[in-house]
């Protein structure tokens, strides 16, 4: 950064509830936010200075919202690498747009960990049915993955037998590609957290402990309960990828850890996570702050875990005649409720989330669950 602190805005392509959260993170430290993103009711349109309506490919608008920016970040993999590159002429753009390229590929991303010696299971890249029916043959149950645009478990199938097979060519129409990943017999997943300022200061944030339910999030905990050694491994794998990728920003590394003892990255993601959102709690300093300070080149600021703390998501399918009543939720002991300020609830959009803190991480995830449960009783 340079000139006098703050003197020019942040600029964020997407304005979900990342790009929201990021923003607010953004005005605390005193900055000024674009944003740009396709929905004018997107979560970020209450805490910007200026919303920007457009695709998140358009060049011409992307370009326009670097100018005059400080620095252009960017909260979704769907942000076009073409337009990124021209908003680079008049801002840094941070992370860069080549490592961008890499991670919204799953068959790119996949082949540049192998490469580059990070551990990732049993996959094929597949672009046509044959190529697929192979892959199914040799690598027994599966998941298969589109290449580009899926997340919360959507552009993906699992296979378990003959039966899916349909299901799994459906998602090669229209000429995408995919992957097929052996399906892995999980002990657990965790996530790794790593900020690395565009000066080359790292810190690493404790793992966090992933439950997903039918292809989504449903919780989160932090720290991990799992044994040193193996977050340990965790950790330094997640910071040897940011290296690797010259990542100024935020990476985020989802791992396996396999029932036979393997620790197997399942896939990466160059912003802030979903899964670190107990950050806010548990952690000195939050993964939006920490984002923030990164892309600006500021020092980073302290990972330190100040106490245990776990997040549960608040899913659309939960509001059936607007948002539940949060009162008695909110009446658990160390429970805080988020809320994106979606317009429209739609089943599995995540709408907010609930988070606790507890002594330990399974307690704050015990206040979480009774939390949820209190939203159940109508
Ligand atoms: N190869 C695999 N073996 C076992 N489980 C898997 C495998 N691939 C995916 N899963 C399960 O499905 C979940 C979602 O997979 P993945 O992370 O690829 O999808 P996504 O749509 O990108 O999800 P998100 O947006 O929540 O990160 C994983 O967290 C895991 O629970
Ligand atoms: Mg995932």
């Amino acid at each position: 950064m340079s000139g006098a602190w703050a003197a020019t805005p942040i600029a964020i392509v997407g304005g979900g509830q990342l790009g929201r959260l990021l923003a607010i993170a953004a005005r605390t430290l005193g900055f000024g936010v674009r944003v740009l993103d396709p929905d004018p009711f997107c979560p970020a349109r209450r805490v910007v200075d200026e919303l920007v309506t457009a695709r998140l490919d358009d060049v011409e608008a992307i370009e326009n919202l670097a100018r005059g920016a400080a620095v252009v970040t960017f909260e979704i993999e769907a942000a076009g690498i073409a337009a990124l590159d021209a908003a680079a002429l008049h801002a840094p753009v941070r992370p860069r747009p080549a490592a961008l390229a890499i991670i919204q590929d799953r068959a790119a991303q996949k082949a540049w960990l192998a490469q580059h010696g990070h551990p990732v299971g049993p996959y094929r890249a597949v672009a046509d049915t044959p190529a697929l029916d192979l892959a199914l043959a040799e690598l027994g149950a599966s998941f298969v993955k589109r290449c580009r645009g899926g997340y919360d478990g959507r552009g993906q199938t699992r296979v378990r037998g003959t039966d899916d097979f349909l299901a799994a060519r459906a998602l090669l129409t229209g000429g995408a590609s995919a992957v097929v990943e052996q399906a892995l017999d999980l002990e657990a997943e965790i996530s790794v957290l790593v900020a690395r300022s565009s000066r080359g200061e790292i810190a690493v944030y404790p793992p966090a402990q992933n439950h997903h339910e039918g292809g989504v999030l449903a919780w989160s905990r932090m720290p991990a309960s799992l044994p040193a050694s193996i977050l340990a491994e965790a950790c330094a794998i997640a910071r040897a990828i940011a290296v690797d990728l010259d990542i100024e920003g935020l990476l985020t590394v989802e791992l396996f850890v396999v029932r036979d003892g393997r620790l197997l990255v399942n896939e990466l993601a160059p912003r802030p996570h979903n899964t670190f959102h107990p950050t806010e709690m548990a952690c000195v300093t939050s993964q939006f702050e920490q984002g923030i300070r990164a892309i600006l080149g500021l020092p980073l600021g302290s990972v330190e875990l100040v106490r245990p703390a776990a997040l549960g998501n608040l899913l659309g399918d939960r509001w059936t005649n607007g948002p539940p009543a949060f009162a008695r939720a909110l009446a658990i002991p160390g429970v805080r409720l988020h809320l994106y300020e979606k317009r429209e609830a739609r089943p599995g959009r995540k709408m907010g989330h609930l988070l606790a803190s507890g002594a330990t991480s399974e307690e704050a995830l015990a206040r979480v669950e009774a939390a949820l449960k209190s939203l159940d009783a109508g």
